[in-house]
């Protein structure tokens, strides 16, 4: 169903991509289409779809939703976030070069250092808070600008508009990328703000339960959606129909789900920060984040991602909690609870981890949709836990 520009994100969320007129049976919920063959009406002469890996009717009802609520015009999925990264940066060769955000997700930072080197393609890491670091950076042979914000997993913000009109007035045909995945399109539209993709691992707030790899590339720019289709196919790093439907469902409570982890993000952000066992807490919405302007200038809320250093045992803390489970990853509905340098980060040099400030003391939560006062109570006594 064709959705307006004007129409609200919740509208857009669940309808866009979902008209029960496509299908010959009405179906209300899109259907999960698991052929992976179509018929011809003659040779060469499909009706749309040919092949599972080149398209496929719940995978387009997916992607029409997503570029919808992104304000895209195009959305392509890819079978896990990092499969959505490989896919942008195959739009580079040997000889390229991508200027990154230096607190970026750890997968993404290993994929650029130690596989792209394979192919030639270089990147230098800079702290993109500074729009002189990311200017510095920029060589006659840069094609892309990688940003991800808030970072992960110290929540730094990225100025997004100010960082890619500099880089555009400098060189428009580099290729402009934001990770949305830590805010969603809900709270952050960088499409708007004059990036040319946003990348997603929907593995994350985008599905929200947990339970599939997935991730999405979404743009405006026809060009560049033609190449990145022909990549899609051509590499094959596509998405099963089911998990297709999956994400696509999940889509509909976005909003709802959002809501609510801003709400319980914030509680337990200003909780810690009063906590005498804490030392410092990053939480964007909070008064003392160093670009809490920025942050609601640029976002429209925060996710339930909450970092902090403890004063006391890290390991303890964490195999105290009852209610926030020990486990990698982020967005889901249930609240989870991680140490980056030895988790998510861990792949990162130590010298790269002790620049950014990612030590024994530093926990990130994913602070999910259960009471308010339950996930206190929980922080609360591993916090007292922390210290024995
Ligand atoms: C911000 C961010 N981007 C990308 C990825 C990679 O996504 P996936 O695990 O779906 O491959 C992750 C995974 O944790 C992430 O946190």
């Amino acid at each position: 169903m064709p959705t307006s520009t004007k129409e609200g994100f919740a509208t857009k969320a669940i309808h866009a991509g979902q008209d029960p007129l496509q299908w010959t049976h009405c179906s209300v919920i899109p259907p999960i289409v698991m052929s992976t063959t179509y018929r011809q009406d003659g040779p060469a002469q499909h009706r749309g779809f040919e092949y599972g890996r080149s398209g496929n009717p719940t995978r387009t009802v997916l992607e029409t939703c997503l570029a919808a609520i992104e304000n895209g015009k195009h959305g392509l999925a890819f079978s896990s976030g990092l499969g959505a990264t490989t896919a942008l940066a195959s739009l580079l060769g040997g000889g390229d070069h991508i200027v990154c955000c230096d607190d970026v997700y750890g997968g993404t930072n290993r994929y650029f250092r130690t596989c792209l080197s394979k192919n030639g393609i270089g990147v230098t890491f800079t702290d993109a808070t500074s729009i002189n670091n990311v200017v510095n950076s920029i060589r006659p042979n840069t094609k892309m600008i990688w940003l991800e914000t808030p970072t992960n997993p110290l929540l730094k913000i990225i100025d997004i508009k100010a960082v890619i009109d500099t880089v555009k007035a400098i060189r428009s045909d580099i290729i402009t990328v934001v990770d949305n995945s830590f805010v969603t399109c809900y709270f952050q539209k960088p499409l708007d703000l004059g990036a040319d993709f946003v990348v997603y691992s929907l593995s994350k707030y985008m599905n929200g339960h947990s339970d599939v790899i997935m991730g999405a590339a979404i743009t405006q720019r026809d060009d560049l959606e033609e190449r990145l289709r022909y990549i899609q196919n051509a590499l094959g790093i596509v998405p099963s129909p089911f998990d297709c439907q999956q994400v696509n469902r999940s889509l509909k409570t976005l909003e709802v789900r959002m809501e609510k982890h801003m709400a319980n993000g914030l509680a337990v952000a200003k909780f810690l920060e009063s906590h005498p066992r804490v030392e410092k807490v990053f939480h964007p919405f909070l008064p003392s984040h160093p670009q809490h302007e920025l942050a609601k200038k640029q976002q429209t809320g925060h996710s339930g991602m909450v970092t902090f250093y403890i004063k006391d045992n890290s390991h303890k803390f964490l195999k105290a909690l009852k209610i926030f489970t020990l486990a990698e990853s982020l967005g889901g509905y249930e609240s989870l609870a991680e140490l980056p340098s030895v988790m998510t980060h861990a792949s990162l040099t130590p010298e790269a981890r002790d620049a950014l400030g990612i030590n024994d003391k530093l926990i990130r939560l994913s602070v999910g949709l259960e009471t308010e006062a339950d996930l206190i109570a929980d922080l609360d006594q591993a916090l007292k836990a922390s210290q024995m």
